[in-house]
């Protein structure tokens, strides 16, 4: 089977993953730049190795041993193609071609500033890697890793979402599609669109946010420019609110409109519906 070694292990779709690895008593290791906090997140029995895209110097001891890769870029960072292109060069150098490569679908309409995903999925193209690319739609959980604060002390979802509709995802379906895709054969070179079982659109979302908190939660539905500046009022840096609003235009423009049955397909298991997963989220 082979020996993997996980990226963005203390994330959110981390430490997914790292459950159902265990689940399946896989073998694996993990990389964080921070070895002891990521033992305090993930337990203190995962081993976890000293990694960092932006430090070449982690890269051996951290890939010593190991046959395969789940490949995850940080979120609301800019280029991360030239972070993450350094460490491909590694595998490359190092004959280690298995990659499971974490994209998201409709990257390629995200605009020429987050076209890094798009950038890398060409680069395991082009460099001959045995990949599979995850292009899974929105997050469920992006409601509470997000949203929390909207939702529960303003009673509104807000996001440039426009009237569109996506696939939500939960990302227990996507570590479940990832450790299969990692520990059994078959998987490549593949690409696959991840989706939940409904199309929703914010207004949609607003209703059963209502339905589980039992209060009113309604959808504003700004526009980009009202977004952005409600954010920089905040604080927030102005390429976040660029970041996000050329993410969410996707829903707006329709990009994500439409379900796939691939979770099913590599799992054999039908995919969580938005409202299981904030139930299980916002649950008190
Ligand atoms: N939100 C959505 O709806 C959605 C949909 C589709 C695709 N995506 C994609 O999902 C990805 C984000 O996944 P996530 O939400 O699970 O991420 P996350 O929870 O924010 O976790 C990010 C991880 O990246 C690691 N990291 C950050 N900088 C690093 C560096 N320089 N070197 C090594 N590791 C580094 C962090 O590990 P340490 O701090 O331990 O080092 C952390 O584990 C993005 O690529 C995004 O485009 C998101």
């Amino acid at each position: 089977m082979g020996k993997i070694f996980i990226t963005g292990a203390t994330g959110t779709n981390g430490k997914a993953l790292i459950n159902k690895l265990l689940e399946k008593k896989a073998d694996f290791t993990v990389g964080s730049r921070n070895p002891k906090d990521a033992n305090h997140i993930l337990g203190k029995d995962i081993e976890v190795r000293k990694f960092d895209f932006a430090d070449s110097n982690t890269y051996a001891d951290a890939l010593s041993g190991i046959d395969k890769v789940f490949l995850l870029g940080p979120p609301l960072v800019l280029k991360v193609d030239a972070l993450i292109n350094p460490f491909l060069e590694f595998l490359k150098q190092q004959g280690i071609s298995r990659v499971v490569y974490f994209s998201a679908m409709a990257a390629d309409k995200m605009g020429a500033t987050l076209d890094f995903h798009t950038k890398i999925e060409q680069k395991l193209q082009d460099d001959d890697f045995d990949y599979t690319i995850l292009k899974p739609s929105f997050f469920a959980q992006n409601f509470k890793n997000y949203e929390s604060e909207n939702i529960l002390e303003r009673g509104i979802v807000f996001m440039p979402a426009g009237n569109g509709k996506a696939g939500f995802i939960d990302v227990q379906d996507i570590a479940a599609v990832a450790a299969e895709t990692l520990t059994t054969e078959g998987h490549s070179p593949k690409t696959y669109q991840l989706t939940g079982p409904e199309l929703l659109s914010y207004d949609d979302a607003a209703a059963i946010l209502s339905e589980v908190l039992g209060k009113q939660i309604t959808y504003p539905n700004p526009t980009p420019e009202q977004f952005k500046e409600v954010l920089e009022n905040s604080g927030a840096p102005t390429f976040i609110g660029d970041y996000l609003s050329n993410v969410y235009q996707t829903i707006a423009n329709n990009d994500v409109n439409y379900l796939t049955e691939d979770v099913a397909f590599v799992t054999g298991k039908k995919p969580t519906t938005l409202k299981a997963v904030l139930v299980r989220d916002f649950a008190i």
